[in-house]
């Protein structure tokens, strides 16, 4: 069943391709090139990080970082770089890219091998850092979302760029005129398949805890931060799907989306109180994204 009829995201089809970095060289993204050897084609083989840029400071590079770096020793693949080193080339990609906001997509693979499952013990990671167009949005009205059962593996908080499931669900959620899905387990909810899920519900907000089920959203743990340190009543909980029903607002945040209301759930509407908890978490993370230190600025 159809439930609307323009999704809230739109893709622009013809996205500038931009400068790019691949293995320790800047080039323009179209003369980009890798093996077809490479286990990122061949298996889903590697990590990837999206960073947010605006203005051309690059936002929350250092969290980012933080969780590439885990990401790859969970996979035992080499660190390509030493952390310190990519800050200089987001940077640069952030000031050359082709519009002054967008975000940077990092990704990490083993490398380029024979095609064997075990992997050889020494393995070249391949990096590629390129440029994304953040797809044009009209987040105001809310976006709708089906929820639907969790069919990705058990190691969800590991930002693997094996995504099939994902970009299966959305396909999900597009045929039933929806923007996202979200995902439960055994009856509680997870997260989006590419976004964290808030709730509110009697003035207190609510977000499922850490687990090896979803992504440790850095725009969720940054936000849940800044909405305890501004005194508002909030708790990581597990959330039922029933509970979620009966939520006055739900949100979704990510690091493209920021953070962005849900105004259909499986073809309800929410019904939000008279004063919703939205614009004060939407502004908590705006200011927080101004603040110094939360942005790597290039050099003029
Ligand atoms: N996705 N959960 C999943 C499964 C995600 O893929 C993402 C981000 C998030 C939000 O995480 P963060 O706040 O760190 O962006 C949660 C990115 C944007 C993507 O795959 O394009």
């Amino acid at each position: 069943m159809r439930m609307d009829p323009a999704p809230a995201v739109a893709v622009s089809s013809e996205a500038a391709l931009g400068p790019a970095y691949l293995d320790g060289e800047f080039l323009p993204l179209a003369e980009a090139r890798v093996s077809v050897l490479d286990r990122g084609f061949l298996f889903g083989d590697g990590v990837y990080e999206v960073l947010p840029f605006e203005q051309r400071r690059v936002l929350f590079g250092a969290e980012h970082i933080r969780r590439l770096e885990r990401s790859l020793a969970a996979l035992e693949i080499q660190r390509p770089l030493p952390a310190k080193d990519w800050e200089p080339i987001l940077k640069r990609l952030a000031r050359d890219a082709p519009w002054p906001g967008g975000a940077l997509y990092l990704q990490v693979t083993r490398g380029a091998g024979p095609r064997l499952h075990l992997w050889p013990e020494q393995m070249r990671p391949t990096v590629l850092v390129m440029c994304l167009e953040t797809p044009q949005r009209d987040l105001q009205r809310g976006l709708a979302v089906i929820s639907c059962g969790d069919i990705r593996w058990d190691w969800c908080h590991i930002k693997a760029v094996t995504l099939l499931p994902n970009v299966l669900l959305r396909r999900r959620a597009a045929r039933a005129g929806a923007d996202e899905v979200i995902l439960t387990r055994a009856g509680k909810v997870v997260e989006a398949s590419s976004a964290n899920v808030f709730m509110v519900r009697d003035g207190r907000v609510l977000t499922p805890p850490h687990s090896e089920h979803m992504l440790p959203g850095i725009t969720r743990d940054l936000l849940l931060r800044e909405l305890d340190q501004a005194g508002l009543p909030c708790a990581e909980q597990p959330i039922t799907l029933r509970e979620l029903r009966a939520a006055h607002e739900i949100w979704l945040t990510g690091s493209t989306l920021g953070v962005a209301p849900v105004r259909l759930l499986d073809g309800q509407p929410l019904v939000p109180p008279e004063t919703p908890l939205l614009p004060r978490a939407q502004a908590l993370y705006q200011e927080l994204k101004q603040r110094p230190g939360a942005a790597w600025t290039a050099d003029a």
